[in-house]
């Protein structure tokens, strides 16, 4: 096996290829990406085929910012007999298992791309998961219920009805999700949509276990941009008190809470309360890349600010050199000053022409 499946945004495929090229090309592994526009994929086939198992492994899927699953896939299987599409699919796991300990694995997902044309593919996924995981359960490589002590997902993903690739991903190294898309339900008294933005950021980026120890009702935010007020309510919810910075018209509820100080100022121009400690900042300002990445390092180096949520409006062209140079930018800054710090940067499902950044400082 030598290619790598990445699910994105419709439409995102090229900053997707453009990213794997460029993350396995720092570990010495070369192939090339190929895109099919607002597919919803891109596979990455690599010159050597033992090296496909490497990037699954060794490129932090934290760490990529256009991709919401990777795994290891077979050639395409085309073709697929609709009386029997079942032994040709176990022949790929036979081969798989000669390379690759998938015994009792974790899980089963039977997937399509995230396109409006896989829509109708999907229910018919639903249904073949079920005979596929018997299938499979036989042969012992999944495991009866699942596993979380085994190191490896399955998948089938479906491009077509009689058309699929084969393949699995690491469970230290992926997306727990279906698809890659976590489903999140709209909160009935949120303010706004956005809501869910902030909602998956800080699922994708807060470990669950260290949620309360830094989101809490002891801490202050800032919400730059923060009419009518989604992202303040994730904030709210969590206990915080939140000044919310904004010309617009923060929504009645959410001052209701006694938790918000509605700031009708500039958010570029907006400096915290003196004496006070503002542990969070988020941002959904629309704005250039570049002046958001500016007046996020400025809040850093400043110290108004030890941890952050922001969004990056991407533009209509060259959108991953843009966000490529906006956090190298801001890592140069945060450096400059001296200071440790982690950036982790996600298309989340909820964004569109956009991309999610979260900076701690540590
Ligand atoms: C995408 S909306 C934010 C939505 C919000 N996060 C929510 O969840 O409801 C962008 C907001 O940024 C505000 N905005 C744009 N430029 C701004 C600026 N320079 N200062 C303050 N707010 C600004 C707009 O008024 C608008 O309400």
């Amino acid at each position: 096996m030598n290619k790598l499946a990445l699910y994105c945004r419709p439409g995102f495929e090229k900053e997707m290829a453009a990213e794997i090229t460029d993350r396995a090309a720092a570990l010495g592994i070369f192939g090339f990406a190929r895109v099919q526009e607002h597919s919803g994929y891109v596979i990455f086939e690599c010159y050597q085929p033992n090296d496909v198992d490497r990037l699954a492994r060794e490129i932090p899927f934290n760490g990529l910012i256009f991709a919401r699953q990777m795994l290891v896939v077979s050639d395409l299987l085309e073709n697929l007999d609709p009386t029997d599409r079942i032994s040709p699919i176990i022949r790929v796991f036979e081969k798989i298992s000669a390379q690759v300990d998938i015994r009792l694995s974790a899980e089963l997902f039977v997937e399509t791309a995230d396109t409006n044309e896989s829509k109708e593919l999907s229910t018919f996924c639903r249904k073949f998961t079920v005979p596929l995981r018997q299938a499979l359960k036989k042969q012992a490589w999944l495991a009866d219920k699942p596993n979380p002590k085994s190191g490896h997902f399955l998948h089938c993903f479906f491009v077509k009805p009689n058309c699929c690739y084969v393949g699995y991903s690491y469970t230290d190294n992926h997306s727990e999700h279906f698809m890659g898309i976590p489903r999140l339900k709209f909160p009935f008294d949120a303010p706004s949509r956005s809501t869910l933005k902030l909602e998956e950021a800080i699922l994708t980026f807060i470990p669950r276990k260290e949620e309360e120890k830094r989101l809490n009702d002891r801490m202050v935010g800032v919400d730059l941009g923060a009419c009518p007020g989604g992202w303040t309510y994730q904030l709210v919810k969590r206990g915080l008190f939140v000044y919310a910075v904004d010309h617009g018209k923060m929504a009645e509820s959410l001052h209701e809470t006694g938790r918000i100080e509605h700031c009708a100022e500039d958010g570029f121009k907006f400096q915290p309360p003196k004496r006070k400690k503002i542990d969070w900042l988020v941002c959904d300002m629309v704005e250039q890349p570049s002046r958001i990445t500016n007046l996020i390092g400025k809040w850093l180096v400043n110290g108004w600010c030890r941890e952050t949520i922001f969004n990056l409006k991407l533009p209509m062209k060259k959108r991953y050199q843009e966000v490529v140079q906006c956090l190298a930018n801001l890592a140069e800054v945060l450096n400059q000053k001296g200071l440790t710090f982690k950036i982790q940067a996600k298309h989340l499902y909820h964004d569109r022409e956009e991309i999610t950044v979260h900076v701690v400082i540590k």
